[in-house]
Formats: structure tokens, C-alpha cells, sequence
């Protein structure tokens, strides 16, 4: 294949993955969206292994090896996983991009000549340069989403875990990287293998301490930011293999990878440096007692009764409804309350549930006409309208601390208004807390039912008393 006809096709892949990032911001051209990236990503893959072939470099025993294994534990995998596992399995993803950036980088730097890095002998600088850059990206990427992947699984505890002097240590990490590396970008003979090992070391522990103190609160937040390194690592990488796919693709997923971080935070009204600072996110903070406060709990035939008399009914998800695939039931009520000549809506918060997007997807699955479904924005001011504001599974992206406490985690976090509904249905299992550990003083208003139970069989139930 010429260089010229290997450079359309690899800008023609960068297309398809433009556009399929295009087509991923909406449920209804999500689908569409996942086909032109696997059709750019197979493309991207063909372009390599043909000019890899011509070039006489490939081993197709391990090729084949790879993609049967990895094929099979990834198909695997992805059917497996539960909706609300899969931040953890995007942390295990985001290491293995990582790793990948590490070992493509001791591959290059073990065998420059096979990679045409050599000039006079020695790695030429930039390719050294290179290199470096994606090994401290690449690693800190491996070990902080190994550390990010043993919170969200709770094979390690999910609290911030505060070392002293942290920053300090990690300033000096950081110097002592810097350092090493420059002296091997100094030395024109650049093949100091135990100065590359130690930069991959310390790079590995700098991802460690930069993650451990970081609170469950704020994991998804860094799985997206160490979803933007692997991307960066790679289009590092990209540039020592001179693959321009490989450039343009881990530009991108650098790229959307920090803007989805940036969206985040800013829904919980958190700076990306106060996440990545950590400490956020620790157990409990909330030192009020609601033990005696009185509390209205109902029975489904309660909660049909409130809801066949209201007139417009918001529907607000979250976490608790991935957790019990209450999705579809939800669904089902839902169609019975429009037969019924009942106004419904969804309204989903930015941060509800555990991951971007996460009920758009479930409701999606569930057939929810994308027209009902309403981003906070749209339908805070709908509320006082509402007769009853339907939570179910939802917690924390209710919660009015937000606007009231200065002191609370979330405080400043923008919140769905359903209190101001006429009537609030709680649907959960108990009075217990949600993702960041405080109290919902909603529980305890007059105009709050709570509908204790697990949301999928108090949803049925509601349907059969309908
Ligand atoms: P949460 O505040 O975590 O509350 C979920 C509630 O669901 C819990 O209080 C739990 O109460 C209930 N629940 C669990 N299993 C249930 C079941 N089987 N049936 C019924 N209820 C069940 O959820 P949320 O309101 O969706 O808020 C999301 C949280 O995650 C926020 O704090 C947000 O900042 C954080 N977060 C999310 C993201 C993204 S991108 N989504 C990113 C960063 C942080 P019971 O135990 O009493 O049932």
C-alpha cells in the first residue's frame, strides 16, 4: 500500500471516529454512532497489518493469538458486566491503554532499529523524548485506574486515603522524573535501560498516590480524566511508531476524555483540581440525626392511589434503579399513567446513577420515547406544576443540602427541585444514604411519602393496584 493511499485510509478512520463520537451524544444515534467506529477502527487495524505484512515485520501467530484471546475475553467481559459495573470495567479498559503506551515505549526503546528510531547509531531525541512522555503517561494511567478499578469493585476501601506531605512527595516524585529523563535526553547515546526503568517505576507509584487519596464520590470523575491520559499516552505512542491512526485516535479520546471530566465536575459544581487533589468523599460527614424525626411510609396501593389522581406526574431515576432493572416496570407504570390520560415525564440529572449517561441508557433500553425525557435544566422549573415528583433510586440528586448547607460535600451541586412538587414518592429501601454519604432531609417533609422497598417490586406492585 503507497503512503499516500495509507494516509487517506487512516484519515478516513479518524472520520468515522469524529462522527461516531457525534453520534454517541444522543440515544437515538448512539447505534449508528458504534458502527462507524468499529468500521474506523476496522479500517485503522487493516491499513496497519497490510503495511506491517509488506514490510515482512509481522508475526501472525501473534496476531492471531492476540485478537482470539482478547476477542473472546472482551465479548466475554461486555456481556457479562452489569450496567452499574461498568465503571470499573472502563478503569480496567483505561489500564490496559495504559500498559499497552508503557510497553510500546520498552519495545521501542529495547529495539529502536526495528521502529527506524536510530540516527548514527542512537535514538534520535525526539524519538527518546517520546518515549519518556509515554511511559510517565502510560503508567500513571496503569496504576491509577488498577487503583481506581479495586475501589469501584470494593477490593479496597472506596475512602480517601490521605498519606501526610502527599503533595510534597509527589512534587518530588514528579522532579525526580524530570530529572532522569533529562539526563537521558542529554545523553545522545540515550540507552540508560536502568535510568528508563526507574522513570517507569516511580511513574507507576506517582499514579498509585495520585489516585488512593481520592473518594469514592469522585471516582467517576477520574476514570474519565484517566480515560483522556490512556488517550493521550497512545497518541504519544502514536508518534514513536509513526502510525498517524493511532495519533489522531488517542487525540480524540484525550480529548473528549477531559471535556467529560470538565462536564462532570461541573454538574456537582466540583473544580477538576479539587477532584484531582482528593479527599473528597469519605465516609458519612453528615453529624445530624434524623432517628426521630417522623417519617410517612406508604404501601404501593398508596402511592397508585396518589398517582391516579394527579394530573402530571415527573418521573425522576437513579442509582437505585440500575441496581434493581426496575427500567422496564418503571416503563410499563408509566404507559399504564398515560392510558390514563396522566402527563408523565423523566427528568435526569447530569450525575445521576454512576456514570455518564447512565439512566439516558437504561430508560433507552426500556423504550422510553426520547420526547419524555428531560435534562435538569429543562425541567427544574416544572416542578411547583407537578402533582407528584416520582423518585425512584435517587438520592443524592435531590438532595436540597445542596442549596442549603454550606457545610455538606454536595454543597453547590445543582439539584433536581422536586420538593417543590405537590407530592413527593420516594421509592427506596430504607432512610439509608446515598453515594456521598449524607443525609436527605426530603425524607422527613409533609409532602414527602416514602415508598420503602426495592424499586423493581414496588413499581410492579404500583402497576397492579393502578
Ligand atoms: P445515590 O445518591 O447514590 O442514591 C441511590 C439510592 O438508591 C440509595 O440511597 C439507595 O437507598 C437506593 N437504592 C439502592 N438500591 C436500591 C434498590 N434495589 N431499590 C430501591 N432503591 C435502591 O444516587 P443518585 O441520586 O443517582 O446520585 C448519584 C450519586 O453518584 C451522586 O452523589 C453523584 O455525585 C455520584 N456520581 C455520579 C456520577 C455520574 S457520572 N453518574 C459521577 C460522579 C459521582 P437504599 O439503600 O435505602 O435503598
Amino acid at each position: 500500500m503507497t503512503n499516500d493511499l495509507t494516509t487517506i485510509l487512516y484519515l478516513l478512520s479518524g472520520v468515522l471516529f469524529i462522527l461516531a463520537i457525534r453520534g454517541l451524544s444522543s440515544p437515538d444515534t448512539a447505534r449508528t454512532g458504534n458502527y462507524l467506529g468499529i468500521s474506523g477502527m476496522a479500517i485503522a487495524f487493516i491499513v496497519t497489518i497490510v503495511n506491517l505484512d509488506q514490510n515482512n515485520l509481522i508475526n501472525w501467530l501473534l496476531i492471531i493469538s492476540g485478537i482470539s484471546i482478547g476477542g473472546l475475553i472482551g465479548t466475554y467481559l461486555s456481556k457479562r458486566v452489569a450496567m452499574t459495573d461498568m465503571p470499573q470495567m472502563v478503569a480496567a479498559l483505561n489500564s490496559m491503554g495504559g500498559m499497552s503506551a508503557v510497553l510500546v515505549a520498552w519495545a521501542a526503546f529495547l529495539s529502536p532499529g526495528s521502529f527506524g528510531l536510530l540516527i548514527n547509531g542512537f535514538i534520535n531525541t525526539s524519538s527518546i523524548i517520546q518515549m519518556l512522555l509515554g511511559i510517565l503517561v502510560g503508567a500513571i494511567t496503569f496504576s491509577g485506574s488498577v487503583i481506581a478499578f479495586l475501589k469501584l469493585q470494593g477490593l479496597m476501601t472506596g475512602s480517601p486515603i490521605i498519606l501526610p506531605f502527599r503533595h510534597i512527595i509527589n512534587i518530588l516524585i514528579f522532579i525526580t522524573i524530570l530529572g532522569l529523563s533529562t539526563s537521558m535526553i542529554l545523553d545522545e547515546t540515550g540507552s540508560h535501560t536502568f535510568l528508563f526503568l526507574l522513570v517507569t517505576i516511580l511513574s507507576l507509584l506517582l499514579g498509585l498516590l495520585l489516585i488512593i487519596p481520592i473518594g469514592g464520590a469522585d471516582m467517576p470523575v477520574v476514570i474519565s480524566m484517566l480515560n483522556s491520559y490512556s488517550g493521550f499516552a497512545a497518541a504519544i505512542i502514536g508518534f514513536t511508531l509513526g502510525n498517524m491512526a493511532l495519533v489522531i485516535t488517542g487525540a480524540l479520546v484525550g480529548s473528549s476524555g477531559a471535556i467529560l471530566s470538565y462536564i462532570m465536575c461541573a454538574a456537582m459544581n466540583r473544580s477538576f483540581f479539587s477532584v484531582i487533589m482528593g479527599g473528597f468523599g469519605d465516609e458519612a460527614t453528615s453529624t445530624q440525626s434524623n432517628e426521630n424525626k417522623p417519617v410517612k411510609i406508604g404501601s404501593s396501593d398508596d402511592a397508585a392511589f396518589i398517582l391516579k389522581n394527579a394530573s402530571s406526574v415527573i418521573i425522576i431515576p437513579g442509582y437505585g434503579m440500575a441496581v434493581a432493572r426496575a427500567q422496564n416496570a418503571l416503563k410499563e407504570m408509566s404507559d399504564k399513567l398515560k392510558a390514563m390520560g396522566i402527563k408523565v415525564s423523566f427528568a435526569i440529572h447530569p450525575v445521576a446513577g454512576r456514570m455518564p449517561g447512565h439512566m439516558n441508557v437504561l430508560l433507552a433500553e426500556a423504550d422510553v420515547p426520547y420526547e419524555e425525557i428531560f435534562e435538569l435544566s429543562e425541567i427544574n422549573s416544572s416542578f411547583p406544576q407537578a402533582d407528584v415528583a416520582f423518585v425512584i433510586g435517587a438520592n443524592d440528586v435531590t438532595n436540597p443540602a445542596a442549596k442549603n448547607d454550606t457545610q455538606s460535600p454536595i454543597y453547590g451541586m445543582p439539584i433536581l427541585e422536586v420538593e417543590n412538587a405537590k407530592t413527593v414518592l420516594f421509592v427506596k429501601r430504607s432512610l439509608g444514604i446515598g453515594y456521598a454519604g449524607i443525609d436527605n432531609e426530603l425524607f422527613y417533609r409533609d409532602n414527602t411519602m416514602m415508598l420503602l422497598a426495592d424499586a423493581k417490586k414496588m413499581v410492579e406492585d404500583i402497576s397492579i393496584s393502578l
